[in-house]
């Protein structure tokens, strides 16, 4: 792909403060179609806060972002419309509806059953689908939460520690339809054999600060990246 070709989601120079708190210190990220790339780094890093600057939760207070190079001013409740979606880091379902009904929610207008069900199937939990969440176990609600995302069928797809709280197998099932999904993909995950397995690129936070930006295997040798998890871990 060349350089000039501007497609796709493009983060410049985003700044984020709480308060005092630097959550997001300058940092850029090119998303280009049909790349997984992973967002990475110790806790509090800033990895879900520049999810919610790409959903419009949290407006930075400097820099720019630009979809297929053109200004792009996020918004929550306009997201699916500009062809994004994400889950969230846990589980965030309407407990009151039925698994069926939560997909649906996530699905533009018109989206009839037959493709909720399409999705579902695909995510493994179409059995479920007149259950409701909170009687399901956790991995398969974090599927009902992928179910959602997807239905869409999103240009983007977010992923806020989707391997959290799962098993080795589930993860492995996780990794396959992220590699599957034909998608381009935005996945924050503590998780690290899957992060290494399935990201083209890999861009690692410490501290709000971005301090590498590679494939997986020029993260895995960086010493600036092994000692931010040292770090964290001591
Ligand atoms: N809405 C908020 N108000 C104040 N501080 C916040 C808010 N959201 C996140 N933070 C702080 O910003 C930093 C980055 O948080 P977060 O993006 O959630 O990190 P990560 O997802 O990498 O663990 C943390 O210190 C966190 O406490
Ligand atoms: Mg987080």
């Amino acid at each position: 792909m060349s350089t000039s070709d501007n497609s796709g989601l493009s983060l410049q120079h985003i700044t984020v403060r709480f308060g005092g708190l630097l959550a997001l210190d300058d940092v850029s990220l090119r998303v280009s179609p049909g790349r997984v790339v992973g967002v990475i780094g110790p806790n509090g890093a800033g990895k879900t806060t520049l999810f919610n600057v790409v959903s419009g939760f949290v407006v930075p207070q400097s820099g720019a972002i630009t979809l297929d190079g053109r200004a792009f001013r996020p918004r929550p409740h306009q997201l699916n419309r500009n062809g994004i979606a994400r889950t969230l880091q846990g589980v965030g379902q309407f407990n009151g509806m039925t698994v069926l009904d939560n997909v649906l929610v996530g699905a533009p207008k018109r989206t009839g059953e037959d493709a909720a069900f399409e999705v579902l199937e695909r995510c493994g939990v179409a059995e479920h689908a007149y259950s409701y969440p909170a009687l399901l176990p956790y991995a398969k609600r974090k599927r009902v939460e992928l179910a959602r995302a997807l239905v869409a069928r999103p240009r983007i797809l977010m992923l806020d520690e989707p391997a959290g709280g799962l098993d080795t197998d589930e993860i492995a099932w996780l990794a396959e339809l992220i590699r599957e999904a034909d998608m381009t993909v935005l996945l924050v995950e503590h998780h690290m054999d899957l992060v290494m397995s399935v990201c083209d690129e890999i861009l690692v936070l410490d501290f709000g600060k971005p301090i590498a930006l590679g494939t997986p295997g020029e993260i895995r040798n960086d010493p600036k990246v092994t000692d931010a998890y040292l770090g964290a871990a001591a």
